[in-house]
């Protein structure tokens, strides 16, 4: 659930890994693209985010954009906040990003060979785009021949921000989302013969479990709902400290776009929409 207390035998290679910070820069990243950015290149600080921006060329300066302390980095274009981010802004533009906890959890998770990112706003998008992956390897299963309809497989890893080191209630959620509606539309499609999805650890039981009690019993059933519910995690409480309470109403909207930026394969920290 946080890529910094991650056991070893959790760090099994997955071919399909999703990264996810909920406040906020995995919801950035996918509202920036969303709104047409050309690809949103992640750094762990500061001055490598300004020699990128040195050293590109003349006719396409990148943005460069993140936080430090919640808040926006001095000669940076833009902040941390999704509303920051609209098509007139960063349409057709390039982005350097860094943030605190989101382009850590980016670098921990990159042995792999997909790597998309999950938000609240693209959850039903990155449920798809994981089940095309996976079906991907169930067809290389099936065309080996038992003539039985083919069960989904391959391991998904979902990393998880955090904060400064310890797991987060946001996080936390999303990925317990994740999973349900992986669950649902497995179980759904009449591809598979076997939905149900194998939980290969307790970390995402526990996800599990946290988003189901969301639902039944704080009766989070809509993306205000999900708002109210995410003020009261460990991150939500800090957006409000910091002043950007607005955040917690774009980070909890729920599927308002099917934006899923997924890493670039020729590059270790660029992601494009997929
Ligand atoms: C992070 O990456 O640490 C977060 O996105 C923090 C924030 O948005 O302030």
């Amino acid at each position: 659930l946080s890529p910094y207390a991650v056991a070893d035998h959790e760090r099994s290679h997955a071919r399909v890994c999703v990264v996810i910070d909920v406040l906020r820069a995995t919801t950035v990243i996918a509202t920036a693209i969303a709104a047409g950015a050309r690809s949103v290149t992640t750094c762990s600080d500061i001055e490598q985010a300004f020699e990128m921006k040195r050293s590109a060329s003349s006719d396409s300066l990148p943005l460069l954009c993140g936080e430090r302390e919640c808040r926006p980095i001095d000669g940076f274009d833009y902040g941390n906040s999704p509303g920051e981010y609209s098509p007139a802004g960063v349409g057709q533009r390039d982005i350097v990003m860094t943030t605190t906890n989101g382009t850590r959890a980016i670098d921990a998770a990159s042995d792999c060979d997909v790597m998309m990112l999950a938000c609240f706003a693209n959850l039903s998008s990155v449920a798809d785009a994981i089940i095309d992956e996976v079906s991907d390897v169930s067809v290389q299963d099936a065309s080996s021949g038992s003539g039985a309809p083919p069960k989904a497989s391959g391991l998904v890893r979902i990393v998880c921000a955090g904060t400064n080191g310890a797991i987060t209630g946001e996080d936390t959620l999303l990925a317990g989302a994740l999973i349900a509606v992986c669950h649902r539309k497995l179980s759904d499609t009449a591809r598979f013969y076997d939905g149900p999805i194998e939980l290969k650890n307790d970390s995402g039981a526990i996800a599990l479990a946290a988003w189901q009690h969301c639902i039944t019993h704080d009766k989070v059933s809509d993306s205000e709902s999900l708002a109210q519910r995410l003020a009261m995690t460990d991150g939500g409480r800090n957006m409000i400290a910091a002043g950007y309470e607005q955040d917690l109403v774009d980070c909890g909207s729920i599927d308002v776009f099917d934006t899923v930026p997924q890493r670039d394969r020729l590059s270790p920290a660029r992601f494009v929409s997929r």
